[in-house]
């Protein structure tokens, strides 16, 4: 029996008001344990997307579609209340800017307690420990001192470590990581996605990995779907997307990154907006 997808979007669009649809009948599914990777350039509607299994859209945006299946239970189909249900452990987000992901004005204990609101069942010392514990397994040396500490005082790695595991505190089916690694330099880059591999498969939590950093999606996806101009234009395995791209942002973007690596002087193919969207040209 195929087991149920954690994430099922049926042929989803997104608008703004005033705006042009940002996202496009879009279907993406990822199945238990599974990594998939979604890329495409800036603005393709990546984190439109993501935001929109979350519930964190702005009320100017409006979502339609066949379903939105989190853990089996559609989104869409839901009341406003019973959604906020659904997506507490179903899904949580790691952002980009790890600085911007706690207040500056409490200690990283108290912010990672507020996390644990819902469970009204465990004393404040039984969430503690649980947090410590979580830290210690994000990798955050001495957890008891890091508890204690403001976001000032610690490196924009170890707060990418520390929301990853306030992310995974909420025990969620799916991690939504949104360009996780773009404000840290690349050794602390390797490191978190490091962790993130080790975090999968020990909790087995499955990953929609945003990035457009091909590197990382060869690092960590099993899947990856390519966004162009609110679409998925292309999905498969990572290793086939690499060694057969179909697309022509795909292949626009694979050559952009194998033409800085053997020679760093040559021309960078561009995509025209003024015909088809993914002709490529030279
Ligand atoms: N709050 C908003 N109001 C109106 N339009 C928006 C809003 N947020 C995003 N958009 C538009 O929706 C489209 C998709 O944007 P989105 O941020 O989802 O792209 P992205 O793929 O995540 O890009 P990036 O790689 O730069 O993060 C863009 O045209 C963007 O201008
Ligand atoms: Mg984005």
């Amino acid at each position: 029996m195929t087991p149920t997808p954690i994430l099922d979007l049926d042929d989803i669009s997104i608008s703004y008001s005033g705006v042009a649809r940002a996202v496009s009948s879009v279907s993406l599914r990822v199945m238990p344990g599974e990594v998939v990777g979604l890329i495409g350039e800036s603005g393709s509607g990546k984190s439109t997307l993501a935001h929109s299994i979350l519930g964190l859209l702005p009320a100017s945006a409006s979502v339609e579609g066949r379903h939105m299946r989190l853990n089996g239970q559609d989104l869409l189909a839901a009341s406003a209340n019973a959604r906020r249900h659904l997506r507490g452990p179903g899904a949580a987000m790691v952002f980009q800017n790890p600085m911007a992901t706690f207040s500056p004005l409490h200690r990283i204990g108290r912010q990672l307690m507020d996390f644990l609101w819902r469970d009204r069942a465990s004393s404040p010392d039984e969430k503690r420990r649980r947090i410590i514990h979580a830290l210690a397994d994000a990798g955050i040396s001495d957890p008891e001192a890091r508890f204690d500490a403001y976001p000032f005082e610690l490196s924009g790695g170890m707060l990418q470590r520390i929301s990853i595991a306030a992310a995974l505190l909420m025990q969620p089916a799916l991690l939504i990581a949104d360009e996780p690694t773009t404000a840290l330099d690349v050794t602390m880059e390797a490191q978190i996605l490091h962790l993130m591999r080790e975090l999968r498969q020990r909790t087995g939590v499955s990953i929609l990995m945003i990035s457009h950093q091909l590197g990382v999606i060869a690092e960590i996806c099993d899947r990856v779907a390519v966004m162009y101009a609110g679409r998925i234009v292309e999905e498969g395995p990572v290793e086939r997307i690499f060694a057969d791209p179909r697309h022509g942002y795909t292949k626009a973007l694979l050559s952009c990154e194998l033409s800085l690596v053997e020679d760093g002087a040559a021309r960078l193919p561009a995509i025209s907006w003024r015909d088809e969207p993914g002709e490529v040209r030279p």
